[in-house]
């Protein structure tokens, strides 16, 4: 690792945002020369396979609250579904507390989600616990100086959407494929759309604030690839692949359906009595309603190769297979099982 480079302290490096994150943070700049940054990666067990991938390219893992020592920068995306909502609210203070202590750290970038509360004006039919402990932190921040300067730290909040990359997951992708070719892709989404960001597109931004710390500096960036209602994405599904598909605007009810009831019923991180079935409702109900918007013209303008979700399926030779473990809390067993025989009816 060179001395002169900047390092960049990634929390949350072995997950999905982590990675992508790591992948712009790591990329050669455009005339060949060497990326400027560093990484060092928190994680709890530095024995895991992507601990073990991000060691084999030059990544520091490291698996205490020492990581921030000595660092340039900082990437901090805490896991609602690990952690729940009211360590989520305190250990993002926390950290960004502990960042400002050090006196050496420069840019703090903080992974945000939309403050559903303040966009509905609390309307508790929509704020789901994986938002509010995120943007409490966020507005927290706001309250805290933002300095650009050598001997000062300053701060962004990048708050981002549902992963495009989840195509490939049962989340968002088709549920099944009938006997007649038809993908069935299946969300209680109704006509409302979703801002939704291409993992790869989430990297570029983050090193776009670490590369435009004046500009970027007590500013939340608003993020996302593409905005579409799932009419489109099927449509688009098809022009891309020539397979036949059909969206069914599930009801919630019918959707739950879908999973094994015990699971959704339980709490859905520690710590926390709302189940799984309520925050998801409640996460649905917001893009359905389409409470969560995104500004695409200045979203191009900052990353004109952002990504369509047409370009994305191309450049992923997207089939509409699912499976791929995208999250590694997936990866790790976490998460509602599926109820097959609900499916197969799809
Ligand atoms: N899925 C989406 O579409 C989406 C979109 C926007 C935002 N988000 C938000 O992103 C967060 C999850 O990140 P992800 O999508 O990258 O998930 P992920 O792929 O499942 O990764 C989870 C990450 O969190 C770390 N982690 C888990 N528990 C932890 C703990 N107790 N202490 C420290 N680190 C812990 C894991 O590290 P180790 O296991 O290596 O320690 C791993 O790096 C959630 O808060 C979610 O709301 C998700």
């Amino acid at each position: 690792m060179s001395a002169s480079k900047k390092i960049i302290l990634v929390i949350g490096a072995t997950g999905a945002q982590g990675i992508a994150v790591i992948d712009a943070l790591l990329r050669p700049l455009t005339n060949g020369y060497p990326s400027p940054y560093t990484v060092r990666a928190l994680t709890r067990d530095p024995q895991s396979q992507r601990a073990k991938d991000l060691a084999s390219r030059g990544v520091e893992v490291v698996q205490v609250a020492v990581a921030l020592q000595g660092v340039y920068g900082a990437f901090v995306n805490t896991d609602s579904f690990s952690i729940g909502e009211q360590r989520e609210t305190f250990c993002g203070i926390r950290i960004f507390e502990i960042a400002k202590q050090l006196k050496t750290v420069r840019h703090y970038v903080w992974s945000g989600l939309d403050n559903v509360n303040k966009k509905t004006d609390y309307n508790p039919l929509y704020a789901s616990a994986h938002y509010t402990g995120k943007a409490r932190v966020s507005d927290w921040m706001r309250s805290q100086d933002s300095v650009v300067s050598d001997d000062n730290m300053s701060w962004s909040i990048i708050s981002t959407a549902p992963y495009m990359d989840m195509l490939k997951t049962g989340m968002f992708g088709p549920l099944r494929v009938r006997p007649d070719g038809t993908h069935v892709f299946a969300i209680p989404l109704g006509e409302g759309h979703v801002p939704m960001i291409a993992l790869s597109d989430l990297g570029f931004f983050v090193r776009y604030i670490f590369d435009n710390r004046d500009a970027t500096s007590a500013q939340e960036l608003e993020v996302a690839s593409d905005v579409i209602t799932w009419h489109e994405l099927v449509a688009t599904f098809t022009k891309v692949t020539g397979k036949k598909a059909e969206y069914l605007a599930l009801s919630n009810e019918e959707w739950f359906a879908l999973f094994n009831q015990e699971d959704i019923a339980r709490p859905v991180a520690p710590d926390t009595t709302t189940s799984f079935k309520e925050t998801f409702t409640r996460f649905w109900r917001a893009y359905h309603d389409d409470i969560i918007t995104r500004d695409l013209a200045w979203i191009r303008r900052v990353h004109p190769g952002a990504h369509t979700v047409e370009s994305w399926m191309r450049a992923n030779a997207y089939t509409g297979a699912i499976g791929h473990d995208v999250l590694k809390n997936a990866q790790d067993g976490k998460g509602p099982r599926p109820n097959l025989e609900r499916i197969a009816q799809l």
